[in-house]
């Protein structure tokens, strides 16, 4: 039997952005019928939140899209960086964080930015919404869906799934 994919979605906080794209992610890959072949996890590279679930905003906003979030946060560890296969980050700052922790190459590869999945030619960030109004969590969770249709894409192009 093929290996799952490992996929560690990754923000600073792990209350706002990586619970919303984790739960966007496992909610399409659910109605596609592909739950067998995929690990999905998400974590923060703070302890901040740890142990917290998603922020209320957050947690409302996926709920009116039908994905209801149950994560708890976590802090990123070192196990997570050789376990995942995928490492998505939310913007430039997680990525620098994350890809500080090691001088492995194999591992720096895993980092994506998964903004860098979206449709359109915005900027490759999932900004952070935690000090902004309602809308910007709106606009995250549009977001992370288009994020993750564009991934799951490009796991296909790259011979992943089944
Ligand atoms: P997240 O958002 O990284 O998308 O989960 C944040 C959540 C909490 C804080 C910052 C960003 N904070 O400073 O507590």
């Amino acid at each position: 039997m093929k290996q799952k994919i490992k996929v560690l979605f990754i923000c600073l906080g792990n209350i706002c952005r990586s619970p919303a794209a984790q739960g966007a992610f496992e909610n399409l890959i659910k109605n596609k019928g592909l739950e067998n072949q995929f690990e999905i996890d998400s974590c923060g590279t703070s302890g901040y939140h740890d142990g917290d679930l998603p922020d209320p905003r957050t947690r409302k906003t996926a709920e009116k899209r039908g994905i209801h979030l149950t994560h708890k946060s976590r802090k990123l560890n070192k196990k997570d960086l050789t376990h995942f296969d995928f490492l998505l980050v939310m913007d430039e700052i997680n990525f620098q964080d994350v890809i500080s922790l090691t001088n492995d190459i194999i591992i720096q590869e895993k980092i994506f930015l998964f903004g860098q999945f979206r449709s359109d030619q915005g900027a490759p960030i999932v900004p952070d919404p935690y000090y902004k109004n309602e809308s910007a969590f709106e606009m995250v969770q549009d977001l992370v869906e288009d994020c993750s249709l564009g991934f799951l894409n490009f796991l296909g192009e790259e011979k992943c799934l089944k």
